[in-house]
């Protein structure tokens, strides 16, 4: 096991689930709590009352990239405040909602429900949703994060923002930029969500593989993973250059253990498992975690 921390949450392994995967219902989340080699567990991303999300097919994997359009099927922000038990794996709650509002008013649920018995990753970056994730854009983020952090006290609390992927270096500078105003309250960045807007086709009925919002869907699995690493690496120089104390999660393509190891070369200090948890159920875990092992010892690291 390697230990590490996330702001002052403390991980006794570090790796776990990306939101969304395997963690949409109490069993789910219960096989992960009992998997040894998963770190933590965090929910699917939640609105504040439930959510049936979108129609199948919706989910559509190959060798090389997934691609989904789930539309925020979830149960609630309650029942995923209910999941919490002491003395379990730390929780992340994955906050969704569409609106200042909605955000504002479920982090100070949980605030109030758990303190900082949980911890918080806001995603402020689904590719899925008729409106597109506050993240997008430097100045809808800005404005977001300032009336966030207006209305809401995340001090004591484990909280980080779930971030989509960026391409361009004036992006990464800006984002970089916003995210420094706020390095009080946020403790970490999960870079990346998936790639807004994939399409594929079946070429026996001619239709796309997925049936909801035209076929379109946010792209993962191995294909992304040098955008997840070129996202990692980027912020993490910026924030060293410019001492903005805010650690990075990797997530996006991770499917072994050297995946794994390339993620901590960018400069992750945890990372996440989406659609290979996905494909393989949560052994993945476990023997991702033993390849990584073998690599880092292989190269004589401790
Ligand atoms: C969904 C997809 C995402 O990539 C995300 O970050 C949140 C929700 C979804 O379609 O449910």
């Amino acid at each position: 096991m390697f230990p590490t921390k996330i702001g002052s949450l403390h991980l006794e392994n570090f790796i776990y689930n990306a939101a969304g995967v395997w963690d949409t219902t109490t069993d789910q989340c219960n096989d992960l709590n009992n998997q040894k080699h998963c770190a933590a567990v965090i929910t699917k991303t939640c609105t504040i009352r439930p959510q049936a999300g979108n129609k199948y097919p919706k989910y559509h994997f190959t060798d090389q990239y997934s691609i989904n359009s789930n539309g925020l099927e979830n149960n609630g922000l309650d029942y995923y405040i209910d999941l919490y038990k002491p003395n379990s794996k730390p929780l992340f709650i994955s906050i969704g909602g569409t609106s200042d509002k909605e955000r504002i008013t479920m982090i100070n649920m949980v605030v109030e429900r758990l303190g900082n018995a949980v911890a918080i990753e806001l995603n402020l970056s689904c590719p899925n949703l008729g409106c597109p994730g506050a993240a997008y854009d430097p100045q809808t983020l800005q404005q977001a994060l300032d009336k966030l952090f207006s209305n809401v006290n995340v001090s004591d609390i484990t909280f980080g923002l779930k971030l989509p992927p960026y391409y361009l270096l004036r992006d990464f500078e800006a984002i970089s930029t916003i995210l420094s105003h706020y390095h009080n309250q946020i403790d970490f960045i999960t870079c990346v969500n998936s790639i807004p807007n994939g399409l594929d086709f079946d070429v026996d009925n001619g239709l796309p593989v997925i049936s909801p919002n035209d076929g379109y869907g946010g792209l993962g699995g191995p294909s992304i993973l040098p955008v997840g690493l070129s996202n990692v690496r980027h912020f993490s120089k910026l924030f060293k250059e410019n001492c903005i104390d805010i650690d990075i999660v990797g997530c996006g393509g991770i499917s072994s253990g050297s995946d794994v190891y390339k993620y901590l070369l960018a400069g992750a200090k945890a990372v996440q498992i989406g659609s290979q948890l996905w494909k393989e159920g949560p052994m993945v875990f476990e023997r991702v975690s033993k390849e990584f092992h073998l690599v880092v010892s292989r190269k004589g690291i401790t």
